[in-house]
């Protein structure tokens, strides 16, 4: 834990990648050229990953309720995902890069399912995890987590307990969440990693997604060494 005179250095990472459709907007571009871009930060903070330490970084990719856009907006993502799979997973083989999918991706498309699931056998001996969280709702994860939890109670008449229900939740063999990042100056977390985030440092930046660059993840790191953790002690 934290003393306050040991840095501790951060193992893992979460971001809200919001702004994309912001971004688009104020250049007067279709919001796919937005998303478009919001893929290219994605692949330098991957590209960055060696460099950061961290064991794992996991991305809001895709919430439970993105459904409710525009059918050709969900298409778009939805085929940005197919090739970003498609075209970066012999970088992820070769950088060590461990592929993970949270959420309720097994109900996306046939191919994209089968795509990950390629995809994560193929990435399977990586040494630092990018989480992917696609279709992914922090509600409905910790209910099935609950469920889960309820009946291994029921079957072995043990009790319902933090470690039970946090043994069944998506991020089960993660490193606890250390540092929540949101961009694009929006203040909410909009349905991502609640159980995870208890005792995660929150960073809201106004850098819209598009424009964020390793370099704003290197600082965000560097502050997080710096900050004391108490996790409600003293
Ligand atoms: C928020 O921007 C972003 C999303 C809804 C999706 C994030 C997706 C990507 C960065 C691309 C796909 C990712 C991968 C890993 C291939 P917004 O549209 O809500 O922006 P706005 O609030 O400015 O409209």
């Amino acid at each position: 834990m934290g003393s306050g005179l040991q840095p501790e250095r951060a193992r893992h990472v979460a971001i809200i990648m919001d702004g994309n459709g912001r971004w688009a907007k104020k250049r007067a571009l279709p919001r796919a050229v937005g998303h478009q871009r919001g893929v290219e930060a994605v692949r330098r903070l991957v590209r960055s990953l060696a460099g950061t330490g961290l064991e794992c970084l996991t991305l809001y990719a895709f919430s439970s309720e993105n459904w409710k856009r525009p059918d050709e907006e969900v298409d778009d993502l939805m085929n940005l995902m197919r090739r970003f799979i498609k075209s970066d997973l012999p970088e992820f083989i070769e950088n060590k890069v461990k592929l993970k999918i949270i959420g309720d991706w097994q109900s996306l498309a046939p191919d994209i399912v089968a795509m990950l699931e390629d995809a994560l056998a193929q990435t399977a001996d990586g040494t630092q995890t990018l989480a992917v969280a696609l279709n992914y709702g922090g509600q409905h994860e910790i209910a099935r987590a609950a469920a889960k939890a309820a009946a291994q109670a029921a079957a072995d008449g043990g009790e319902i307990s933090i470690e039970t229900i946090a043994a069944h939740l998506d991020t089960a063999d993660l490193p606890p969440l250390d540092l929540l990042i949101r961009t694009s100056g929006e203040v909410r977390l909009s349905n991502f990693l609640l159980w995870q985030a208890a005792y995660a440092e929150m960073l809201f930046v106004d850098t819209l997604w598009p424009d964020f660059e390793p370099a704003h993840l290197a600082r965000a790191l560097d502050d997080f060494a710096r900050r004391e953790r108490r996790y409600g002690g003293r």
